[in-house]
């Protein structure tokens, strides 16, 4: 049976609403389970409001009652946020985090030797259970340990365990990747304005292509230049739409986006 009964999320920003929210929304845990904690009083009194959870405004508290304590605040504050909780930690509980950069060597150094670290890049999905989360244990995490925090996560989303060295290029893909794929439907919205849809309706209209794009990459397993080719019929409106993607460089642009966040991973991963 799976030992994490109570989860305390630091930082309850946009990413730590995101996992309040979607672990809430799983059923397995009740606000009674979770915990959050913040600095900003407006923030702690929004999630307390929002989500009936109890949010400390030390986190030190929010250990002493968590089996799972995942640290959701912006990289430079990690080390902070360590050493203030370090002594609080012992090797019965199980730390996570989300911090883009933050290596497991960086926070071993900072916390008592025994406590099991586990690494993990989400996105914002989380907050609909659709999110994709990569894990990376440290070497003293008990394989237990990271089966129950797997199963935990996958409450979220998709899990996968991936070698830390993979991690600044998931950090420029899955990480950064909602805001991509935002300002796409948000483009395409806007191409449906401009030939007279009313603004919801494009909205719908893009976000829900989009989704269903997505879903049928997922479900069917195909290539997606496979299925590509079941939209085009030859000499019809859909090549002429690529040709124009082709022009914007919209492929390279994609491309060169998630080098360009998974580069600036790597330069945080050494400030
Ligand atoms: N946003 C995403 O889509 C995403 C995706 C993957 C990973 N991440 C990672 O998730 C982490 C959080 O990102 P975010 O976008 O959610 O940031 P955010 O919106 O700024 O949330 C972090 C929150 O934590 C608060 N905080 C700072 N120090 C704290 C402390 N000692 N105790 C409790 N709360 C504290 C911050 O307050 P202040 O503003 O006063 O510092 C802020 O309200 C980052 O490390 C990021 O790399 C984010």
């Amino acid at each position: 049976m799976n030992k994490i009964r109570k989860i305390g999320i630091i930082g309850a920003g946009n990413m730590g609403e995101a996992l309040i929210a979607g672990f809430l929304k799983s059923k397995a845990y009740s606000p009674q389970d979770v915990y959050g904690s913040e600095i900003i009083e407006k923030r702690r009194e929004y999630i307390k409001n929002t989500y009936h959870i109890e949010c400390f405004d030390d986190a030190k508290k929010l250990v002493e009652h968590s089996d799972l304590i995942i640290i959701a605040v912006k990289p430079y504050n990690v080390k902070d946020v360590l050493e203030s909780i370090g002594k609080k930690i012992t090797a019965e509980k199980t730390l996570v985090s989300i911090a883009a950069g933050i290596r497991l060597d960086f926070m071993k150094k900072n916390l008592p030797e025994d406590v099991p670290i586990i690494r993990v890049m989400p996105n914002l999905a989380c907050f609909v259970r659709e999110g994709m989360m990569a894990i990376c244990p440290s070497d003293n995490t008990p394989k237990e340990k990271l089966e129950d925090v797997e199963e935990v996560l996958s409450l979220l989303g998709k899990v996968i365990i991936l070698d830390e060295k993979y991690f600044d290029a998931v950090t420029g893909l899955v990480g950064s990747g909602p805001a991509y794929i935002y300002l796409i439907i948000e483009a395409l919205s806007d191409a449906g304005v401009r030939l007279g849809l009313p603004r919801d309706v494009a909205m719908t209209l893009s976000a829900q292509t989009t989704l269903g794009a997505g879903k049928m990459v997922v479900e069917t397993g195909e290539h997606p230049a496979k299925l590509k080719d079941k939209v085009v019929t030859p000499g019809g409106t859909t090549i002429e739409g690529l040709i124009e993607l082709e022009r914007g460089r919209v492929r390279a642009a994609l491309i060169d986006a998630v080098i360009r966040a998974s580069e600036r991973a790597k330069e945080l991963s050494k400030a």
